[in-house]
C-alpha cells in the first residue's frame, strides 16, 4: 500500500511509521506534504530518501486550491491511504472525496472529548484523570470521523502538558504506524450495519 503522509511540524509519528512500517509488510510511504516549509517533517522524509514537498497557503489563490493540489500531487504518487501525523488544517472537503474512507489522523485525546487545537489542554482544564490517544479516520467534522483505536492512560496528578505529551507520544509512536499496518494488511473494516463502527481483526478485506 502506498502511504502518503501530512504533517505541520515536529513529525515524530511520521518517524514512527518511516522506522516500523514503511518498506515492511508492502507498506511504502512514498510522499510527505506540509502546509509548512520549515517544517522538521520534510527533512525528515528527505532524509528517509522520500518525496516531500510544502503546500504554503500564500502560493495558492485559497485554501481549496491548495488542498486539490495537494490531492493531486498525492494521486499522480500513487498513493492510496493519506495519514495525518501531526497535520494541524482541516481538509478541504474535495481532498476528502479524492480519497474516500482512506485518510487516518492520530488524536491526543480519548475522542469523542476534546477534539482540535490544544486537546491536552483541554483534558488538563476539564481535569480529567483519564488522558490517551484516538487513531480514527478523517471526515468533514473536526476530528469526529469513526474510530479505528484508542489507547487510555491514567494520569491522576497532571498538571503540565509537556508531561501529559510525553506520556501520550510513544502510544501515538505505536498507534498510529499500527493503523497503517493493519488497514494495509485489509484488517480495517466499516461494519455493514453500523457506519460508525470500525472493525479492527483478521482480514476483512479492507475498509470501505
Ligand atoms: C501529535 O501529538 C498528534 O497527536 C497531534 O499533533 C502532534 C504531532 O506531533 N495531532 P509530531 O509532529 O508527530 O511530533
Amino acid at each position: 500500500m502506498k502511504v502518503g503522509v501530512l504533517a505541520s511540524g515536529e513529525g515524530s509519528n511520521l518517524q514512527a511509521i518511516l522506522d516500523t512500517v514503511h518498506g515492511r509488510e508492502g507498506v511504502e510511504v512514498v510522499a510527505v506534504g506540509s502546509d509548512k516549509p520549515e517544517a522538521r517533517a520534510l527533512e525528515r522524509a528527505r532524509g528517509a530518501g522520500v518525496a516531500a514537498r510544502a503546500f504554503a497557503r500564500a502560493e495558492f489563490e485559497d485554501r481549496r486550491a491548495r488542498d486539490l493540489a495537494m490531492a493531486g500531487w498525492l494521486g499522480a504518487a500513487g498513493v492510496e491511504l493519506v495519514v495525518l501525523a501531526g497535520y494541524m488544517q482541516l481538509l478541504d472537503p474535495g481532498f476528502l472525496a479524492r480519497f474516500p474512507q482512506r485518510v487516518i489522523n492520530v488524536h491526543p485525546a480519548l475522542l469523542p472529548a476534546f477534539p482540535g487545537l490544544e486537546a491536552v489542554e483541554q483534558a488538563l482544564a476539564y481535569g480529567v484523570k483519564l488522558f490517551g490517544v484516538t487513531v480514527h479516520f478523517v471526515d468533514e467534522g473536526v476530528d469526529s470521523g469513526p474510530i479505528i483505536s484508542q489507547r487510555a492512560v491514567e494520569l491522576p496528578d497532571a498538571t503540565d502538558p509537556r508531561a501529559v505529551r510525553d506520556a501520550l507520544r510513544p502510544i501515538e509512536h505505536a498507534l498510529l504506524p499500527e493503523a497503517v499496518r493493519l488497514i494495509a494488511a485489509g484488517a480495517v473494516a466499516f461494519d455493514p450495519e453500523h457506519p460508525r463502527r470500525v472493525r479492527v481483526g483478521p482480514l476483512y478485506g479492507g475498509a470501505g
